[in-house]
This record gives structure tokens, C-alpha cells and sequence, in this order.
């Protein structure tokens, strides 16, 4: 199929045949109305044509059942594709909860690309077969936006805020990944490979191919440590701060007297303004770190804060004790470095 030229993409996700069937279906009715159309128009002009030049049309009058019927079955057709659209899209847009999580950054006019246990790459991306992958994405300067088009899969990264893309895999190969959203000189070079291998390989790229970092919940910690978040949030509570244990997903009481998820987008917002969604019974003492911290960083910190979350595995930071938090950089990698590791991908450690 891809030889020659290819008329359509391969199919490599679970989700490809349904966003297929689905665009089939709309070539396949549009092509039937229109030639349905054109041929009436021809029909009628021949059939029903002016044969000498003083003839008077005959009269006519409308008729119920033909106006019902091509109200009824046209409305029946867009409903149908409606709820069938519908459906791809909520599948579309609900990644699975096993999902393994990624993150991406876009920037003029690069992908980088993170792993859940650290290891990074710019422009290429390394993923297994028969395992949902949840892209967490952000943009550092413009909008872009990520597309596979052998997942049939598409969605924009927007600067300040978060959205996510899925896909499970299903055949090994090297396929296209481009940028899809006009973002400025070098938008059309904003591009680059996805490598799908089967799981076995995967783990071997983890384990050797890859440069990697630490895992990011690990070094989101050693950040936490080093910019001193640890000294207002303390981990055991009754800081100047709450603590972030167990934070992430929950219900968060805000002094304005709302309540928000704290989510990854709550997080990233509170971290860049806090006063914005002060929780309930502190004071607005926290300093922003708007243009301080990379997009990158932040995906550390939240990475560290949702690990405090994930069933308690991970180590609390060292506790409130100024003199700890100077030379804390240490006991956090080590003490972070088990737990988020552990519960990820234990085979490449
Ligand atoms: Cu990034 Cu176009």
C-alpha cells in the first residue's frame, strides 16, 4: 500500500478502523447523493425541456409525501452519523486508565519527548504494541499540533494549557509524525518518526538505546528539594503550605469557596500563579514561578506531586527542617528514585 502512491495512510492503532469506517461511510453517501443529484438535474432537463417556443410549463403541486420523505430519511442519515461520530470521538478522547504516560513538549520547531522513566528524545518517538499511550503535551511558544497519521490520530498543543492524545499501537514500523497547525518559518520541517516495536524491544531501547534523565517524578523531586518547595509544603502537614500528599485527583476547597480537581492543568496553574486558586486557609504567600520554571520542569514537579498520590509507594521529602532542605538534593533522588520507578516500568531500572 505504501509503494507507488499511497492513497491512504497504513493502518497502526486500534483506533484507525473506526475513524476509517466512519470517513468511508461519509465518502461513500456524499458520492451517492451528488451522483444521485447530477443525475436528476440531467434527467430533468432532458426529459422535461422546452420542445417549441411557445410552450407553457404545466402546473404543479407539492406534494406531502415527498416532502416528508426527503425531510425524514435526510434527517435520519445525519442523526446516525452524528452518534457515530460521537462515538469515535469519546474514544477518542478518553485514553484508557492503564494508559502509559508520556509527556511532549512542542517548540519552534522541535517534538521532545519524555518517557515515564526518563528517558528522552527530540523528534523521534519509541513506542510498544499492544499498550494504550497517553501523551501528556504543551507548548512553549505557539500552537502546534501532533499527528500520526497511521494512528488517525491528531491533536493540537496549546501554550498554557494541557491536552492529552492517545493511541494503542498495533504494528511494528517507522512511521511519519508531523506538526499540523501552521506555527511559523519552519512549520513544514516540524517533523519526525515514530518507531512502534513490539514490547520486547521496547524494553530493550529503554534499557540501552535511550538517553536517559531521571525519571521525572524523581527529578521533580530533586527540584521540589532544590527551589525549596519543601520548606512551605510540608509533607507531614501543618506547613505555611498544604501538604501535597495524596493532592492529585482529589477535590481541592479553594478560599473563593470553590472547589477544583487538582489536576495536572490546577497544579501547573497554581505553580505559575498562585494566588489564582488559593486553597482554603492559607494565606497568599507563595512567590510565582512564571517564567522561572520550563514547561519541562513543571511536567517534573507535577510528575513528583501525582507520585505522592500513586498508593503512597513514593518517600516523602525530607521533612520541614530548613537545615535538611539546603542539602536535600541527595536524600530526595535516592528516597524518590524507588518508588515511582518501581512502579512504572521495574524492567528498566
Ligand atoms: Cu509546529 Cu507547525
Amino acid at each position: 500500500m505504501q509503494s507507488g502512491f499511497p492513497l491512504f495512510p497504513e493502518s497502526a492503532s486500534t483506533m484507525a478502523g473506526q475513524v476509517d469506517a466512519l470517513y468511508v461511510f461519509l465518502v461513500a453517501m456524499s458520492a451517492f447523493f451528488s451522483l444521485l443529484i447530477a443525475a436528476s438535474v440531467v434527467y430533468c432537463a432532458i426529459r422535461y425541456r422546452r420542445r417549441s417556443p411557445d410552450e407553457v410549463g404545466g402546473s404543479f403541486h407539492a406534494s406531502m409525501l415527498l416532502e416528508v420523505t426527503w425531510t425524514i430519511i435526510p434527517l435520519g442519515i445525519v442523526l446516525f452519523l452524528f452518534f457515530w461520530g460521537a462515538r469515535v470521538f469519546f474514544l477518542q478522547v478518553q485514553p484508557p486508565p492503564d494508559a502509559l504516560e508520556l509527556t511532549a513538549t512542542g517548540k519552534q520547531w522541535m517534538w521532545r519527548f519524555q518517557h515515564p522513566d526518563g528517558q528522552r528524545e527530540i523528534n523521534t518517538l519509541h513506542v510498544p504494541t499492544g499498550q494504550p499511550i497517553r501523551i501528556e503535551m504543551i507548548s512553549e511558544d505557539v500552537l502546534h499540533s501532533l499527528y500520526v497519521p497511521v494512528f488517525r490520530t491528531k491533536m493540537d498543543v496549546v501554550p498554557g494549557r494541557y491536552t492529552t492524545l492517545w493511541f494503542e499501537a498495533t504494528k511494528p514500523g517507522t512511521y511519519h509524525l508531523f506538526c499540523a497547525e501552521y506555527c511559523g518559518t519552519e512549520h513544514s520541517g516540524m517533523v519526525g518518526w515514530v518507531e512502534v516495536m513490539t514490547p520486547e524491544d521496547y524494553q530493550h531501547w529503554l534499557a540501552g538505546g535511550a538517553a536517559a534523565d531521571k525519571p521525572p517524578a524523581e527529578a521533580g523531586a530533586d527540584l521540589f528539594a532544590s527551589i525549596g518547595c519543601n520548606t512551605c509544603h510540608v509533607d507531614a502537614g501543618g506547613g505555611r503550605a498544604p501538604s501535597l500528599r495524596g493532592v492529585f485527583g482529589r477535590q481541592v476547597q479553594l478560599a473563593n469557596g470553590q472547589t477544583v480537581v487538582a489536576d495536572a492543568s490546577y497544579l501547573r496553574r497554581s505553580i505559575l500563579e498562585p494566588p489564582a486558586q488559593l486553597v482554603a486557609g492559607y494565606q497568599p504567600i507563595m512567590p510565582t514561578y512564571k517564567g522561572q520554571i520550563s514547561e519541562e520542569n513543571l511536567f517534573k514537579l507535577i510528575a513528583y506531586i501525582k507520585s505522592l498520590s500513586d498508593g503512597g509507594a513514593a518517600t516523602p521529602a525530607p521533612a520541614a527542617d530548613p537545615a535538611a532542605a539546603a542539602g536535600a538534593d541527595a536524600p530526595a533522588a535516592t528516597t524518590g528514585a524507588a518508588a515511582p520507578a518501581a512502579g512504572t516500568q521495574g524492567g528498566a531500572g
